[in-house]
Formats: C-alpha cells, sequence, structure tokens
C-alpha cells in the first residue's frame, strides 16, 4: 500500500490539464447496455472507478477495453445480468447497470451497496422508480432481485433531487413504451451528459439540466461514439490548490460555468479568477477571507467540494460555517484535518471553521475519495511533512494527482507505505 508525502511551502504556478469527469463516464458506461455493439468514449479518466464499472460489466459479458482514455465497449456478446456483492461493495455507483438490463434484458440481479461513513445512503428512490415504470422487485439476501416484461413510462415524482436515481431512470425509460417524466429530477451536467449520450444512440430524452425531464421511450437503441465532459470536481480541487498555495495557476480543459459556484464564494474570499473558453486562472493570496458555504444539488455549492473548500478555509481570516446538507455525516475529514492543527467544530451537520496562522504537518489518513483531496490540499500548506496513507482511495477519482501537481511546483510524492 502506498502512501503520499507532501512537503509543505510551496507556492504553486503553471497550468494543469483536467480529465474527464468519473461521474459522468460512469453512468454513460452502463448506458452502453442499452444498445447492442460497440459502443466508443473518449476522454475517458484513468481511474480505479472506471476499472471497476468495466468489470462489472464484463462480469456481464460484455468485452470492454481502456487504452489511452478511450473506452470500447462491446454488448454483442452480453449474457449476464448480475452485479455482484464483491464488486458492488467498492463502487456504489455499480447500481447505475439496473435499470438497463431491466430495460436491455428485462432482468436484474443487483447487489444492493454496502454501508457509508457518511450515514445511511438508500437506493430505495432506484428502487421505486423502476416499480413505477412496472417492474417486479424483490430484495433477496441482499440482492435486489428485478423483472419486468415491459417497462411504461408515466410520472415519476422525487422526493430528493437524486443523481443516482435520476441517472437510472432516465436509462430504463429511454426504451420504456410510452412517455416518462421526471419531476424533481437532478441537474447535474453529469445528467445532462447522460442525456446527450443516449440521444446520439437515438433516445428522445429533452429538459436534462432542468428540474422536469420527459423521455419518450424508442423501439431500439444503437451503439454510438461520445466524448466525457471535463471533471468538475477536478476542476474545483486545482483551483482550492492554487488558492490555498498563494499560486498563480491555469486549469485548463475545463468547464468554467460548471464550477461558477466554487468561482463565486473563491472571488468573495479574495483570490482571483478569471475564465476564458476552457481555461481558468487563479491567483491567490496569502490572507484570504473565510466565506461560508451551504452544500446543495447542482447548481448550488457542490458537496464532493466541502472537504476540499473546508482545508482552504482552515487557514483563512476569520471565521466560517460550512453546512452539509446532502450527506449530513460527511465530515470523516475533519479529525485528520484537526490532526494537522485546523480549528474545526461539529454541531449537527454543520463544521465551524475558525482561523489558525499555519498548519503543521503530520501523519494523517484518508477515509474517502473527497477527504483524501482535502488532505493532500492542506499538506500543500502545512509547515514540514505531510504523510497520507490509504492513498487508493484518491486514486478513486483524481488520476496523476501527484504528477499533476509536481507539475505545479509541489514537493509531492508517492512512497510505499
Ligand atoms: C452522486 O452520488 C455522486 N456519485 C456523488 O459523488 C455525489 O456526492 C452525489 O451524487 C451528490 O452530488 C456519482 O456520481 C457516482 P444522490 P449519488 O443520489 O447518486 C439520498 C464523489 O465523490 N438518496 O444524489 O449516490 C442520499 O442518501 C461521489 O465523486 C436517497 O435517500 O447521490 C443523499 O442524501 C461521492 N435515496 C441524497 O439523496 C436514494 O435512492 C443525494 O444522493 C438515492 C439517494
Amino acid at each position: 500500500m502506498d502512501k503520499i508525502v507532501i512537503r509543505g511551502g510551496q507556492k504553486l504556478k503553471g497550468a494543469v490539464k483536467i480529465g474527464g469527469a468519473k461521474n459522468a463516464v460512469l453512468p454513460i458506461m452502463a448506458a452502453c447496455l442499452l444498445a447492442r455493439g460497440e459502443s466508443v468514449v473518449t476522454n475517458v479518466p484513468g481511474l480505479r472507478d472506471v476499472v471497476t464499472m468495466k468489470s462489472v460489466l464484463e462480469r456481464l459479458g460484455v468485452r470492454a477495453s481502456l487504452n489511452d482514455h478511450t473506452l470500447r465497449i462491446d454488448t454483442a456478446a452480453m449474457d449476464g445480468f448480475e452485479a455482484p456483492y464483491d464488486l458492488v461493495r467498492t463502487m456504489r455507483a455499480s447500481i447505475y447497470v439496473l435499470g438497463p438490463l431491466l430495460a436491455s434484458h428485462g432482468k436484474a440481479k443487483v447487489s444492493l451497496p454496502g454501508g457509508c461513513a457518511w450515514g445511511p445512503r438508500p437506493v430505495d428512490l432506484h428502487i421505486r422508480a423502476m416499480q413505477e415504470l412496472g417492474a417486479q422487485i424483490e430484495i433477496e439476501h441482499g440482492y435486489i432481485i428485478a423483472s419486468s416484461s415491459g417497462l411504461k413510462g408515466r410520472p415519476i415524482k422525487f422526493s430528493i433531487a437524486s443523481v443516482g436515481a435520476t441517472a437510472n431512470t432516465m436509462m430504463a425509460a429511454a426504451t420504456a413504451e410510452g412517455k416518462t417524466q421526471i419531476i424533481n429530477a437532478a441537474k447535474e451536467p453529469e445528467i445532462v451528459a447522460l442525456a446527450e449520450f443516449i440521444n446520439k444512440m437515438g433516445g428522445a430524452v429533452t429538459g436534462a439540466g432542468t428540474d422536469t425531464i420527459e423521455i419518450e421511450g424508442v423501439k431500439s437503441l444503437r451503439p454510438t461514439e461520445f466524448a466525457t465532459i471535463p471533471d468538475r470536481i477536478e476542476t474545483g480541487t486545482y483551483m482550492i490548490a492554487g488558492a490555498i498555495t498563494a499560486g498563480k495557476i491555469e486549469i485548463k480543459d475545463c468547464c468554467p460555468q460548471h464550477v461558477d459556484s466554487l468561482s463565486m464564494v473563491l472571488r468573495q474570499a479574495g483570490v482571483g479568477v478569471e475564465c476564458s473558453g476552457g481555461t481558468i486562472s487563479i491567483k491567490g493570496r496569502r490572507d484570504i477571507a473565510s466565506v461560508d458555504v451551504l452544500t446543495s444539488p447542482y447548481p448550488g455549492f457542490p458537496t464532493d467540494l466541502q472537504a476540499q473548500y473546508m482545508a482552504l478555509m482552515s487557514v483563512a481570516r476569520g471565521n466560517s460555517i460550512i453546512s452539509e446538507t446532502i450527506f449530513k455525516d460527511r465530515f470523516t475529514h475533519v479529525p485528520e484535518l484537526r490532526r494537522l492543527g485546523a480549528d474545526i467544530k461539529i454541531e449537527g451537520n454543520t463544521a465551524h471553521v475558525g482561523y489558525v496562522k499555519r498548519l503543521s504537518g503530520a501523519p494523517v489518513m484518508a477515509t474517502d475519495l473527497r477527504a483524501s483531496a482535502a488532505l493532500v490540499l492542506a499538506g500543500l500548506v502545512a509547515d514540514g511533512e505531510t504523510h497520507i496513507s490509504r492513498v487508493y482511495h484518491i486514486d478513486r477519482g483524481y488520476e496523476g494527482i501527484e504528477s499533476k501537481l509536481g507539475g505545479l511546483g509541489a514537493l509531492i510524492e508517492r512512497v510505499p507505505e
């Protein structure tokens, strides 16, 4: 097992390129099951989660290859319908095969995802939506056993604008009989990308990006080619890296609009944020001001940047309040940031972050993907060395973070634990 070692204090400078979006490519990989033949997806990030989804598809008899950020997914020989526990427990997004399997094969056996450190993460909205489209669903031995003799479109209203449930329902409804309407749908850019992918396969999805999505079911879909959108969470993470180190960096191949909520608070904090075309220029400064945030569904402030933003606020002048409304217990990074000297108090789903002059390097442990990114950012400004263990978490969502940060002047390396 590796760990990452960072010697803090370098002002980052130069340019970094952003890769394709993990949270867009995962549902798109599942959506390939909706058509017979080979689909090609480009700008695919080299991440552990992409490899896991590839394994889930291969267990279904799909032939898949990933070379040089290009995925070829061929469903011609597909004969399976089970997503096993040993894979699903390592990645909740494996549940994305539920809708496509029901739509394309009329049956699916998908393991229920395991527990999560952030509290309960049920999949009840996914299951209810499949039932509303006419599927029979049993939960047995930890598996969702689903079957259908033909899905039928109808209005489906979500109590929560769930990204995952919106994606699964869109895929299941793409070839259902008649029209499906998703009310209170998620509006994330990854949902818009999935709708574009389904439409490129010959689907009829409208309204993606708004809270009401309409899907006119079509008889069949065909394989296609698609380029993945940039990863807005990776983009945001590097924006904060530039800000926290008082650096001057350019973030390329990204989509500035997708991180407007972060750009807004960074500007309020006194950070220079210039956007032009697919590039964001960050000009950080030592005396950053504290600015409160509250996470919410897109276009609100993303929960997937909450931990990274907390690292920044831990060295910002004044006190800040960070409220987490999506995953109420998503604070597993707090005890580790405190080990680096941060002053953070938790009350319910709110973190009160006080100002400290400096952080000091220490051994810390990554607990999940975004928490590990926050520890890397804190390590960039902490005095001395920070040793981050369990970095396999970071490989789930960041491709080559050491080489990218090293390219910006950070003193960072990956060493065997
Ligand atoms: C997606 O997770 C992302 N994952 C998460 O990013 C992200 O944090 C989350 O959306 C919110 O933006 C992927 O795209 C693979 P939700 P998802 O369904 O789909 C509740 C990362 O770091 N809910 O929008 O699982 C749920 O408990 C990951 O890249 C139900 O109650 O999130 C949560 O409170 C972490 N029942 C809220 O809805 C359901 O059936 C939003 O969850 C489904 C969700």
